[in-house]
C-alpha cells in the first residue's frame, strides 16, 4: 500500500532536519519545503519555495493528510521580522493545508517561549502564530508542540554552552536561582513520531521537556558537569545589565549589517526568565511518549 504523503516545513533546519530523517526512516512519503533545495534527495521530495509564497505552499501540501510545520525564525532584529516569518508564514501554511481539502491534522512546532509572549519579540510571535494557525486551519485538527530549549546534533545555540560547561566554565545568565529545562532533539522527534501514531484527540497544546522534575538549576548543571569531568566547574555570572549592554551592541551591529542576531535586547528577558520548567503530562497522556535522554547522559555521552 502506498504511504500517505506528509508535508514538512523547516526540513532544512536543526529540528526539522531530524524530523525529516525520522519520517523517511519510517517509510513515509515526505515532501518538504526549502528555500534552496529542489528535487528528490535522500528520500525527501523538496519543493522549492518559502513561507511567503502561496504557490509553493499549495504544491507542498497537495494531497497530504498530515502537515508538520517546523519552519520558523529563531533570530531577528525587530518584532516585524519575527512576525513576518512566524505569524504570517504559519497562517499561510494553515490556509494552504485547509485549501488542499486533504489535510486531516497539523502539527505546529511552537515553543515554550509562547507561554510568556510578553517576554520577547520571538515569544510574542510564537504565541500569535499558535492563534493564527488554529484560526486559519478551521476544522483541521491542530496540535501545538511547545518544546523547551532543544539541543542535539546540528544545534548551534546550546552546543557552545555545553562545551564550556564540560571545560569547567559555566556562563550563567539571569538569577542564580533560575530553573531551566532542556529536551534532546531525538526525544522531540520521538514525540512527533508518537503523535503521528496516535489517534488525533481534540486540539491541544503540549509542553515538552526531558522530564526532569523542577528542571535544572544553575548549581545543578554545574554539579552534573563537575561529576562528568571530575573537576570543579567555575561559574561566570553575566549580570543582566551587562547582558543587556552586550545585546544592545550586538543588535546595533546587526541592524547596520542587516543581519539577524540571536542576542538582542528583546531576547535578554527570555534568557533571564526565572522559570522555564514545564510538564510532559499532557503529551504523555495523549500519545504515550516519554523522553529517554536526560541532560546528564547527553553530556556524558556527548550527544550534542
Ligand atoms: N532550537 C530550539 O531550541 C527550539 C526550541 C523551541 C522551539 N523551536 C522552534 O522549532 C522550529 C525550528 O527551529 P530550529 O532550531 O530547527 O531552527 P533552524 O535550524 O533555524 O531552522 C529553521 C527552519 O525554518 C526555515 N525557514 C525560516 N524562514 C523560512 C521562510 N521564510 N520560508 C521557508 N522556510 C523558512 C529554514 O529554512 P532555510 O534553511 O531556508 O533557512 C529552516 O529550515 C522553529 O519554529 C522554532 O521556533 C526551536
Amino acid at each position: 500500500m502506498t504511504q500517505p504523503t506528509i508535508a514538512l516545513t523547516g526540513g532544512s533546519g536543526f529540528i526539522g532536519g531530524q524530523i525529516a530523517r525520522m519520517l523517511v526512516a519510517s517509510g513515509a512519503r515526505v515532501r518538504a519545503l526549502s528555500r534552496t533545495r529542489s528535487g528528490l534527495d535522500n528520500g525527501i521530495l523538496w519543493v522549492k519555495g518559502s513561507l511567503e509564497d502561496k504557490e509553493s505552499l499549495a504544491e507542498l501540501v497537495a494531497g497530504a493528510r498530515v502537515v508538520i510545520h517546523c519552519a520558523g525564525a529563531v533570530r531577528g532584529r525587530n518584532a516585524r521580522s519575527f512576525r513576518r516569518t512566524n505569524v504570517d508564514g504559519s497562517r499561510r501554511v494553515a490556509e494552504a493545508a485547509r485549501a488542499s481539502g486533504t489535510c486531516e491534522r497539523i502539527l505546529h512546532m511552537s515553543s515554550l517561549a509562547a507561554r510568556h509572549p510578553e517576554l520577547s519579540w520571538y515569544a510574542q510571535s510564537k504565541y500569535d502564530a499558535e492563534q493564527e494557525v488554529i484560526r486559519a486551519a478551521g476544522p483541521i485538527g491542530v496540535s501545538i508542540f511547545r518544546p523547551t530549549a532543544v539541543y542535539g546534533p546540528g544545534d548551534r545555540e546550546m552546543r557552545p554552552l555545553f562545551q564550556w560547561l564540560l571545560k569547567g566554565v559555566q556562563i550563567r545568565l539571569g538569577a542564580s536561582d533560575s530553573h531551566l529545562s532542556f529536551v534532546h532533539v531525538f526525544d522531540l522527534v520521538a514525540a512527533v513520531s508518537h503523535w503521528l501514531d496516535s489517534p488525533l484527540s481534540k486540539p491541544a497544546i503540549y509542553e515538552i521537556s526531558d522530564g526532569t522534575l523542577g528542571g535544572y538549576s544553575w548549581k545543578g548543571l554545574a554539579s552534573i558537569a563537575g561529576d562528568i569531568r571530575r573537576a570543579p566547574v567555575r561559574s561566570l555570572p553575566i549580570s543582566t545589565p551587562l547582558l543587556r549592554a552586550i545585546a544592545g551592541v550586538n543588535l546595533a551591529i546587526a541592524c547596520l549589517l542587516r543581519g539577524d542576531p540571536m542576542l538582542t535586547t528583546s531576547k535578554v528577558n527570555e534568557l533571564t526568565h526565572a522559570d522555564w520548567t514545564c510538564s510532559n503530562t499532557a503529551i504523555t497522556a495523549a500519545t504515550g511518549w516519554n523522553p529517554q535522554i536526560k541532560l546528564r547522559r547527553a553530556l556524558q555521552e556527548r550527544l550534542f
